[in-house]
């Protein structure tokens, strides 16, 4: 299948390890360039190396910790100053720190904020006005199960990761129109990284290989259609830019006809009679 990512730009955060890195080598053995961030400048030049090495791709490696407002800005820069593009946005980073609702401390806090809800903001921020220049673009938002159920020990996953659904979905309704597709992975303990920690790379359907299924927020659309799009949206930019999201809006239902689905995204469902 050609996922159209041919000469794509794709950015993608904690990319030296994990599902980062399992995104990182499946866009560039797709085709896409690919600019790849984490802290350790080591690790992160050898996934680097390995990348390019197996696929021929250019890939640019950043090292950096996406902590800090301005590793983001350098980021982007860097990505869009060497490619003079940018396509595709994997916001992922390392988890918040470990904490139970009542025991977190400041510390921990302000740190889980940084990383598990800034982070996605600033990534976004920098990185729209050069989708918007070439017409759109895909923001893939990796998350966790947390979103759905509290887990123990990682209440500023859940709190933080819920804060991430309800931007996305904002974000995702202002910049539809512009011809940005903005979607969240949930991944759960199974996902391991594709390669990197044993499992096989599924390509299930609705789903993009190392990401599994992908929900997109963009405007209000049927949840079963939103999924089997998913893997075309967020990775081929196939859709002619700008058009999808408008015929969203014009199928959107009217307010009092709008439903949730099991997963808290709201979906369109006939009204009552
Ligand atoms: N794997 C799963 O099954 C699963 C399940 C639920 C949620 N998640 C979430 O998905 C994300 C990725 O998980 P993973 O299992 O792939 O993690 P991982 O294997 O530990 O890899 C994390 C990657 O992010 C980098 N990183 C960590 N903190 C960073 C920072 N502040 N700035 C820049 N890079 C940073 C790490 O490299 P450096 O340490 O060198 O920076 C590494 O490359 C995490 O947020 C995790 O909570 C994963």
């Amino acid at each position: 299948m050609d996922l159209e990512l041919k000469d794509k730009v794709a950015v993608v955060g904690g990319a030296s390890k994990g599902l980062g890195r399992a995104c990182a080598e499946v866009l560039a053995e797709e085709g896409a360039r690919v600019v790849v961030c984490s802290r350790t400048q080591a690790d992160l030049d050898r996934t680097a190396k390995e990348i390019r090495e197996a696929t021929g791709t250019d890939v640019l490696a950043l090292a950096g910790d996406l902590d800090n407002h301005q590793t983001i800005r350098d980021l982007i820069a860097a990505a869009t100053s060497r490619f003079g593009r940018l396509d595709i946005l994997v916001n992922n980073s390392g988890g918040p720190p470990l904490a139970r609702a009542l025991g977190a401390t400041e510390e921990q806090w302000a740190t889980a904020l940084q990383r598990s809800l800034l982070f996605f903001a600033r990534m976004s921020r920098e990185a729209i006005p050069h989708m918007k220049r070439h017409g759109g673009g895909r923001i893939i938002n990796i998350l966790a199960a947390t979103v759905y159920q509290p887990i123990p020990n990682l209440a500023l996953s859940g709190v933080t990761r819920l804060g991430v659904v309800a931007f996305a979905k904002s974000l995702a309704d202002e910049v539809g129109r512009d011809g940005i597709l903005v979607g969240t992975r949930r991944p759960r303990r199974r996902d391991r990284g594709g390669t990197h920690r044993g499992a096989p790379r599924a390509r299930a359907p609705g789903g993009v290989p190392g990401l599994g299924k992908v929900q997109l927020h963009h405007g209000h659309h049927h949840a079963g259609r939103r999924r089997a799009r998913a893997l075309h949206h967020l990775t081929a930019g196939g859709a002619r830019p700008g058009s999808e999201p408008r015929e969203q809006a014009a199928n959107r239902p009217p307010a009092g006809q709008r439903g949730r689905s099991r997963d808290g995204d709201e979906a369109p469902r006939p009204a009552r009679s």
